[in-house]
């Protein structure tokens, strides 16, 4: 069920989640797939909405830092990066508080918790204010496939396996929160984000160990092939042929015979081209072309983000 947001669906999302149903929403970064994150049945159902191979560790959202921080052992590096970044896409894996409420589920099982405060619309905060113990959310895709950044996506992938999809229109970011580990005295970054390395690094005054090599699979989460489209995928091309579909950073040339093409940014912002990137991916993997050919990406700011996200999409499939 798909419904704008209004205070009436806003209201149904409350009392569904509640419930134990499964409420899609709109966040900054992409859609997630939430759940009340103390109700174990809500959290299996939605590994079992996305067909998730096995029980990675989900994210759970809060209204504010206090809240997120009531659940876990926040150390002040936390304290520090919530208040530069929160609301917004920096999630932090913190050790669960000795009473943390969320079912062991959502954790997979460890010691530890993910969680962050999201930029929402003031009326899905509200929503998120009454789960103090959270709402897990991953992405709202089946498990593998691209990340959703429209309520339409949403839809197309998982339909009826959502109780509710409240539509927030296109997410600004259009990219998953950057993940940093600080469950240890070496603080990590788990996977690239909408928020640039170089931004975090910044504010805690010290570089992050790097885990995210996808060979590596450091993250729970972090399978090579993750974000693929259902057509091949090649990376580095600096030409397309007719039946070939082609994404560009923000220069076209070479690229002219491309079936179908989408231009990131023609202004050439890593920003920019991080919130169209899977957005430009699923109109491309709904073309009539054979094979998706992606040019040379950014490599500074969010374009590590954006490479690794592409990297996944093209896993084992390279030319
Ligand atoms: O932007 C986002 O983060 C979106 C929106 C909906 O908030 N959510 C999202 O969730 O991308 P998901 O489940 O698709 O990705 C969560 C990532 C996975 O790579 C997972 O392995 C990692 O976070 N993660 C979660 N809990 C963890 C933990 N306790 N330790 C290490 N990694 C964890
Ligand atoms: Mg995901």
């Amino acid at each position: 069920m798909l419904r704008p947001e209004t205070p009436e669906s806003l209201k149904l999302a409350q009392t569904l989640l509640r419930d134990g149903a499964l409420v899609a929403f709109a966040t900054e970064t992409v859609y997630g797939l939430g759940a009340d994150a103390t109700k174990g049945e809500a959290v299996a159902g939605i590994y079992a909405a996305k067909g998730r191979p096995s029980f990675n560790p989900l994210i759970a959202h809060f209204a504010d830092a206090q809240s997120a921080f009531a659940v876990v052992q926040a150390d002040e590096r936390a304290a520090r990066l919530a208040a530069a970044f929160w609301p917004g896409p920096l999630t932090l894996v913190l050790r669960r508080a000795a009473y943390c409420p969320i079912a062991s589920l959502a954790g997979a099982g460890l010691p530890t918790q993910a969680v962050r405060v999201p930029q929402v619309s003031d009326g899905f905060r509200s929503v998120l204010r009454a789960f103090p113990g959270g709402i897990v959310a991953p992405s709202a895709n089946p498990s593998g496939k691209l990340s959703p950044t429209t309520a339409q996506h949403v839809q197309a992938g998982l339909g009826e396996a959502v109780d509710l999809i409240i539509d927030g229109g296109p997410c600004a970011a259009g990219l998953e929160s950057a993940v940093v580990d600080l469950s240890g005295p070496q603080p990590k970054l788990l996977r690239h984000g909408a928020l640039a390395q170089a931004d975090i690094e910044a504010v805690m005054g010290q570089k992050l160990a790097l885990d995210v090599d996808p060979a590596v699979k450091a993250s729970p989460g972090q399978m090579v092939q993750h974000y693929a489209p259902s057509k091949p995928l090649f990376l580095n091309a600096s030409t397309a042929k007719a039946d070939q579909a082609a994404l560009v950073f923000s220069d076209s040339n070479g690229f002219e015979q491309a079936c179908a093409l989408e231009v990131l940014s023609p202004s050439g912002s890593d920003v920019e081209a991080a919130a169209r990137l899977f957005s430009a991916l699923h109109r491309l993997d709904a073309s009539s072309a054979r094979a998706i050919v992606v040019g040379k990406m950014p490599v500074g700011g969010l374009g590590a983000a954006i490479v690794d996200r592409l990297r996944r999409a093209a896993a084992g499939r390279g030319e």
